[in-house]
Formats: C-alpha cells, structure tokens, sequence
C-alpha cells in the first residue's frame, strides 16, 4: 500500500506569492500531458494506492473531460479498491458543479481549496483572480454535492496585516465549519513578483498570528494535529500524514517527488521536457538521493515531530548520540515523552527547527 501524488502544473494566473511549478493553462498542452501522465503511470501499473493526491497548480482548471479522461486512465492502471483517501485540489474560480460531478463519481473523497484570505483587498494584492464570493458559491457548490471532508488553505502575516486582522479572518473562516484548516505563513521565494517587488515576511509577528490561531481553533474544537494544519474530530489528511510518517509514495508528473525503495527523487521541472521524456522513454527524474540509515533516522524524527499528537516511537532514537539528544530535550521539556511516543511540546512549536536540527 502506497501514496500517489500528481502534480497539475497550469493555472489561469501566476499569483504573485507562488513559487511552485505551473505555467497559464493551455488545453492543447494540457492534453499533452495528460497523455504523459497516463504512460508515466504505467510504470507502478496494478500498485495498490492507500491515498491519491492531485494537487497543483490548479488540478480545477483542467476541463471536464480531460479530468473525466485522467481518472478514467488512473482508475484502470491502478488498484484503487483499498484507497482511504482521495483529494483534489480547487481554485474557487475554476469550480464547476459538472466537474464536482465528476470527481464524486471516481472516488474523490476530499477536496482542498485554496482561498488564502477572506478579504477582497488581499485577495487582489497576492494575485489571486477569485473574490470571496467567488468561493461562497464553490463551497456552497462542494457542499451540495456532498463533499463531507474539505479543507480551506489560508496565508497569514501578509505585509500590512495586524493580528486583529487575522484574528477576524480566522472569526470569518469559522463561519465556514470546513473539517480541515491549513494555514501558512506567508514565505517570500526567490522568483517570484513579491521577491521582485522587495516584500519581507515579518516572522516575529507571524508567530503571534500562529499563536493566536492555536488558541482560536482549539476553542473551536479543531484538532491542532500537525505544526500548519487542523483537523475537525477523524478528518486528519491521511495522505498527509503518510508523509510525516516518513512512509512512501509514488510522484508522477513534472516538478513531482516520490520516495521508494529507499530514494527521494524529483521529476524534471520542465513541463515540455517532462513530455519529450515521457514520450521517448527515457527516465524523467533529475535528483535521486540514496536514503541511508542515518538519513532515514533524521527524516523520520524531523517529519515526525511534527505531529503533534502522534509524535513518533521512542524506537526511532535510537542510536547513542540521538539517545543524549532525546534526553536532553525531555529533561528541558521541548520534547515530551507518552508512553512510548515522543512528542514536541506545544509551548515550543515556535523553535522547531531548532530542536530537530540537534538530531541532524
Ligand atoms: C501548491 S499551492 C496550490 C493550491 C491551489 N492552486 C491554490 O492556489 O489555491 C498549495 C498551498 O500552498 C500555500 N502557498 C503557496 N505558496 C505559498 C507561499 N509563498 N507562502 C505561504 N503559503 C504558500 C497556499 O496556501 C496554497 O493554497
Ligand atoms: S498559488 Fe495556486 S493558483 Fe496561485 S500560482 Fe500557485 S499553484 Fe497557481
């Protein structure tokens, strides 16, 4: 049983924040890949898949029949009849009940929906091309098709934004009794319009929005699951999760990463390359890194920890050096220790990656 992660590289717009791989969507090219997709696949044909994931880019920006066409050919290649979790990802503007219709009849059981801010103002300045009524209607549309596991993304800390700000975005969300909340903070890459255009995150000010957001949420009965996401009672993303667990999945598609057999590559970026490749047969990976022991050990206690509430098996220290470390860490209390599982205490969230850069 393994993961499946597909990347949609075409969006209808570059926001001005986005640093992942998609180009405007063009249907002639968006045919070509989907082809590709298709015969990429072919290589894991008959895996079993635990969990499906077709994020983006904007996977919704695909038309009805090609999303129709993608899944009727994931559907055959692979062996979906023990899948938990399928999730699709949404851009308010791109939703259409047709395409709703479609993706509940092949299994999708999770929608993600990207909205980023409940302010029009906002909405304008990251550059996105959705208002919020625009979403209103889309998850009125989710809803009503019975979509009962959806998750909204939000950013936080944008230049000019005050904690009361925020603090009436998250009032605002709450509005929306979504079963998942993933919220980030707002990171500048290089590449972008706002790197461009000299933005700076302010991340003093971040971790007072992230403060406040654990304390609204958990009054509002989420479950602060992992260090950006919050879950309603069972609705914890599985795919997700599965990657902090440090377990496999297989990434098809350009830009995507995959971990098996002990090997993390990514695909190439290039989404004409990654065609030219797939067409040709020749290998489409750029980066394969060889995960030995060590590296496993480290992965695992970094990705671990940051689940919350499940944390990771004391096993997992195991070596002499990681033992001290671990020891360390309880007798400071960053790291706290339930039966056999160790956890991050939560007054430390804010210095993560300084506790788990003691195990590296
Ligand atoms: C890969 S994006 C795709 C989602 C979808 N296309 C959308 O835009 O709504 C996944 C999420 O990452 C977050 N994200 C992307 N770039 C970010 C950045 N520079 N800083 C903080 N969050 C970011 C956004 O919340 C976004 O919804
Ligand atoms: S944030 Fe989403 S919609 Fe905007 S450019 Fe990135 S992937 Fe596309």
């Amino acid at each position: 049983m393994i993961g499946l992660y597909i990347h949609i590289p075409f969006c209808r717009q570059k926001c001005f924040y986005c640093d992942f791989l998609s180009v405007r969507y063009d249907i002639d090219l968006a045919d070509k890949y989907i082809d590709s997709l298709i015969k990429h696949s072919q290589k894991f044909k008959s895996r079993k898949i635990s969990s499906m994931y077709i994020g983006g880019g904007t996977p919704s920006v695909l038309s009805s029949k090609q999303i129709q066409k993608l899944l009727t050919f994931l559907s055959n290649i692979f062996n979906l009849s023990k899948i938990k979790e399928f999730t699709f990802e949404l851009n308010p503007e791109s939703v259409s009940k047709e395409k709703l219709i479609i993706l509940k009849e092949f299994g999708v059981n999770r929608l993600s929906i990207g909205l980023q801010s409940v302010e029009d103002k906002y909405l304008k300045y990251l550059g996105r091309i959705h208002d919020l009524k625009t979403f209103c209607i889309c998850y009125d549309n989710v809803k009503h098709e019975g979509f009962d596991n959806v998750n909204i993304d939000l950013i936080y800390g944008l230049p000019n934004q005050t904690i009361d700000d925020w603090e009436s975005v998250l009032k605002k969300i709450l509005l929306f009794n979504s079963d998942h909340l993933s919220l980030y903070p707002l990171s500048v890459e290089k590449n972008t319009i706002f790197y461009k255009n000299g933005i700076v995150a302010d991340g003093k000010l971040q971790s007072k929005m992230y403060e406040k957001s654990v304390e609204i949420l958990e009054h509002a009965e989420y479950v602060h699951y992992e260090i950006s996401n919050w879950a309603k009672k069972n609705k914890e993303a599985l795919h997700n999760t599965n990657y902090w667990r440090n377990l496999e999945y297989i990434g098809l598609g350009a830009s995507a990463c995959g971990y098996l057999k002990k090997n993390r590559y990514k695909n190439i970026e290039n989404i004409e390359k990654y065609i030219n490749f797939i067409e040709n047969g020749i290998d489409c990976t750029i980066e394969n890194v060889y995960i030995d022991e060590k590296l496993y050990t480290a992965e695992t206690i970094m990705l671990g920890l940051r689940l919350l509430r499940e944390g990771l098996s004391v096993k997992c220290f195991n070596s002499p050096q990681n033992k001290l470390t671990l020891l360390e860490c309880l007798k400071e209390r960053t790291l706290i220790q339930e039966k056999d599982r160790i956890k991050l205490a939560k007054k430390y969230i804010f210095i993560f990656n300084q506790i788990v850069s003691k195990f590296m």
